[in-house]
């Protein structure tokens, strides 16, 4: 090894590393500040509701044994001057990993409200961008940052075109940035359906049989877990030669209609 930029990558851990979390209060924002502060990485989550942030916090530190790694920030992604406090006083960033949700903005086109289409704009679209370019002044140079989109972008489920439009709107970006802001590195990772706190709107009877259903048509069998995309997140993280990538982590679901 003889460039010293490739320190990061040798050491092969997120030990120490300053991570920010964005959505990490549930779901797969969660997994991934556990999986982080796990590793050692000092991890900040940010959500809209404190009880919400103090409750991941206290799991995370359980579930990491990591200890004291992980802390909250309450903020609201859609509002400029929240995210301009929260990257006033955040130091340098190392990774950065936008992982808010919406859900806004889905449903059958035909019956589609526009306006709910662009309140699901709103609520991830335009949050991650204005995130990301408020924290480009404090991210280190040879970080990282993770999109959390969705395979929705190019699965063609029907009811999905409202979601396919902010989701691919976010992964066409992902190449330019890439290259435009190097050498950070850019990646999105385009999850399937995954068992999270997403699906609460659901009735519960409803969501499990829905799960039955789209497990039996999955490859592997299964919906995932948060800590599935955590992983991948984790991956783009730590590998200093991956940038400018979408990768599906759907359980091959989206190969499903080749069986
Ligand atoms: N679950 C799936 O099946 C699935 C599939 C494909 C893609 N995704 C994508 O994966 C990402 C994470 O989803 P998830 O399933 O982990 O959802 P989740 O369990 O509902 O978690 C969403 C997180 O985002 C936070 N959040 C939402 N709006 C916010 C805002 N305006 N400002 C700050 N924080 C906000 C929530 O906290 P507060 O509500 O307290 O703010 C929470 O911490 C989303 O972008 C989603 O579209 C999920």
């Amino acid at each position: 090894m003889t460039s010293a930029t490739c320190a990061r990558d040798t050491a092969g851990t997120l030990a120490g590393q300053h991570t920010v979390v964005m959505g990490g209060s549930s779901g797969i924002g969660e997994a991934t500040a556990t999986l982080f502060a796990a590793e050692g990485a000092d991890v900040v989550i940010t959500g809209r509701n404190q009880d919400r942030l103090d409750q991941a916090t206290r799991r995370i530190a359980e579930n990491s044994a990591v200890h004291g790694k992980a802390t909250a920030h309450r903020m609201d992604g859609a509002d400029q001057d929240d995210i301009a406090a929260f990257f006033a006083q955040s130091g340098p960033v190392d990774h950065l990993v936008l992982a808010l949700s919406s859900s806004a903005g889905s449903g059958p086109f035909a019956e589609l409200d526009l306006t709910d289409l662009a309140a699901g704009f709103e609520g991830k679209f335009w949050p991650y961008l204005r995130i990301l370019q408020a924290a480009l002044p404090r991210l280190r140079k040879d970080g990282s940052v993770t999109l959390v989109t969705a395979a929705s972008a190019h699965a063609a489920f029907p009811g999905t075109a409202g979601l396919a439009a902010i989701n691919g709107a976010l992964q066409a970006m992902v190449p330019p940035l890439a290259t435009e802001l190097a050498p950070l590195r850019i990646n999105a990772v385009a999850p399937g359906v995954i068992d999270t706190p997403w699906w609460d709107r659901v009735p519960a009877e409803q969501r499990e049989a829905l799960f039955e259903g789209l497990a039996a048509g999955t490859p592997v069998g299964r919906v995932g877990q948060a800590e599935d995309i955590a992983r991948a997140i984790h991956m783009f993280a730590l590998n200093g030669f991956v940038t400018g990538v979408v990768l599906d982590c759907t359980g091959g679901s989206n190969l499903a209609a080749g069986r």
